[in-house]
């Protein structure tokens, strides 16, 4: 399962380090957030270092649906419910120019990039009263959205929605890969493949890997989730899983960017190939991570709406991609508290990552160079409302009883002596008392710990994607216990 996007992309290579250990800033993370932070650091004569894990987009970035919207969804109504008009107007301030910076850039990189109308649609009454709100709260910002109550290039019912004209959509390894030459370009270094394990604020900061310790003057997390327990940004987000399935074969195909207000949540885009044909994308069917009883269905799911209105679809691709719903349904980008205003972090941008993402790399590239968006310092002025907080406290009280429950679950089971079958996964009780994750994927049987190495949590299989899911923060572990993603930065431990 890799995405479209990550599928036909040309391998960004990996810089050597030269033994050289010390940076002005260091960035934790090759996504897009990370990139253009440290393209724009470079760009003002600071040697910059990316720190990728991974490879350049293989987290985030490279599996999103890569829409470049200001309609995003039913978001702005949202987070107009839970803040003031002022913090809602910094957010589309933000947000804008974030997606003008990239249009720019893509214009002046040779990015290709489509522009296309964002409909946010209703498939019955509850949709139509979140998608009027959402027009309401967009024409309040100053957003030029228009109602439709005729979506006639989409071949089954809707109650009509808001459209915003001349949004975008692009292929995002396109940009990761512009991104990066322009960064070497200017002196900056991406090493990937090393992933750092900790980060210690100081004069100078150190970051530890699991190799070698680096110094810099700053650091800056672009994770999907902060790898640093800092300031709980762990706990103040909820990891959510969704999926997305690409079909070649669709005739006619609706060419504007679609999501839906209400159940069933779809996603819908085209992606032009270079041979002349598009690609028609499929996203929806989330879930709270590790909290599915079988993610594979909810792929299904996706399937099969795709052949029922789709009728001559067919699948070339299926991924996945993790996002990270902040609690007061706003980023949280700044100083980490306890970092000694050298420490940064950019989380939580629930499912809105293009935007997002540059509006937080001009955030935190302005902080560090010593100046300030007027949008960024409302926002980071803004109250946490007492709804989000309350929301906040349910959420954590509902992880320690996923804690607790998956704890006395693992241990009700014996896992001594089993094999799963292929594709499957299983926790139980190993020899002692110890919880113990058993899959077997390839042939291969792989025992380990079933205790999630970041908090503890116990993980879930996903018999989707064949790993270990932690429901706690959203920690994905390979069948041998390897990190895939998440906050935590160790293994699973291997049992016998
Ligand atoms: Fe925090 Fe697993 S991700 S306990």
């Amino acid at each position: 399962m890799t995405s479209l996007w990550r599928d036909d992309a040309a391998p960004i290579s990996t810089d050597s380090l030269d033994g050289v250990l010390a940076y002005d800033d260091i960035v934790v993370g090759a996504g897009l957030t990370g990139l253009t932070t440290a393209l724009m650091l470079a760009r003002a004569g600071r040697a910059v270092l990316v720190l990728e894990a991974k490879t350049v987009g293989a987290v985030a970035t490279g599996n999103t649906t890569a829409k470049l919207s200001m309609l995003q969804g039913t978001q702005l109504s949202t987070l107009r419910r839970h803040h003031s008009r002022s913090v809602a107007q910094a957010y589309v301030d933000g947000n804008s120019e974030g997606q003008q910076w990239l249009l720019r850039y893509c214009a002046e990189h040779e990015v290709v990039v489509q522009r296309r109308d964002a409909v946010t649609y209703a498939n019955g009454r509850t949709g139509i009263a979140l998608a009027r709100a959402e027009l309401k709260a967009l024409r309040a910002a100053g957003l030029a959205a228009e109602w439709v109550d005729d979506l006639d290039e989409l071949p089954f019912e809707t109650q009509g929605g808001v459209r915003l004209a001349d949004q975008a959509q692009f292929d995002p390894m396109d940009v990761l890969a512009a991104l990066a030459r322009d960064l070497r370009a200017h002196g900056g270094v991406i090493h990937e493949g090393l992933r750092v394990t900790g980060v210690s604020a100081g004069s100078p900061c150190e970051v530890q890997t699991e190799f070698s310790t680096f110094q810099a003057d700053r650091v800056v997390i672009a994770t999907g989730s902060p790898i640093l327990d800092r300031g709980l940004a762990f706990a103040k987000t909820t990891p959510k899983r969704s999926y997305c399935v690409a079909f070649e074969g669709v005739d006619p195909m609706p060419e504007a960017m679609y999501l839906a207000a209400d159940p069933p949540s779809r996603s819908l885009r085209t992606a032009p190939r270079p041979d002349g044909t598009s690609l028609f994308i499929v996203g929806g069917a989330g879930h709270g991570v590790g909290r599915a009883r079988s993610p594979r269905q909810h792929v299904d799911q996706l399937r099969e709406w795709t052949a029922e209105h789709f009728s001559t679809a067919h699948e070339t691709h299926w991924w996945s991609a993790q996002d990270y719903s902040p609690i007061d349904h706003l980023p949280l980008v700044g100083a980490m508290p306890r970092g000694g205003q050298k420490i940064f972090v950019a989380t939580g941008f629930d499912k809105w990552g293009m935007t997002n993402a540059v509006a937080a790399a001009l955030t935190l590239s302005a902080t560090l160079l010593g100046g300030s968006m007027p949008w960024a310092a409302r926002l980071a002025r803004r109250k946490f409302d007492p709804l989000a907080l309350a929301k906040g406290a349910q959420a954590n009280a509902e992880v320690g009883s996923l804690m607790g429950a998956g704890q006395i679950g693992a241990q009700l089971r014996s896992a001594t002596g089993i094999v799963p079958s292929e594709g499957q996964g299983q926790v139980g009780r190993g020899r002692g008392v110890k919880p113990t994750a058993v899959s077997t994927v390839d042939g291969t049987t792989c025992a380990v710990s079933a205790l999630c190495s970041h908090l503890g949590g116990v993980v879930t299989w996903n018999d989707a994607e064949k790993s270990w899911d932690c429901p706690l923060h959203g920690s994905r572990f390979a069948p041998d216990g390897t990190v895939l993603e998440g906050p935590a930065t160790a293994p699973l431990a291997p049992r016998a």
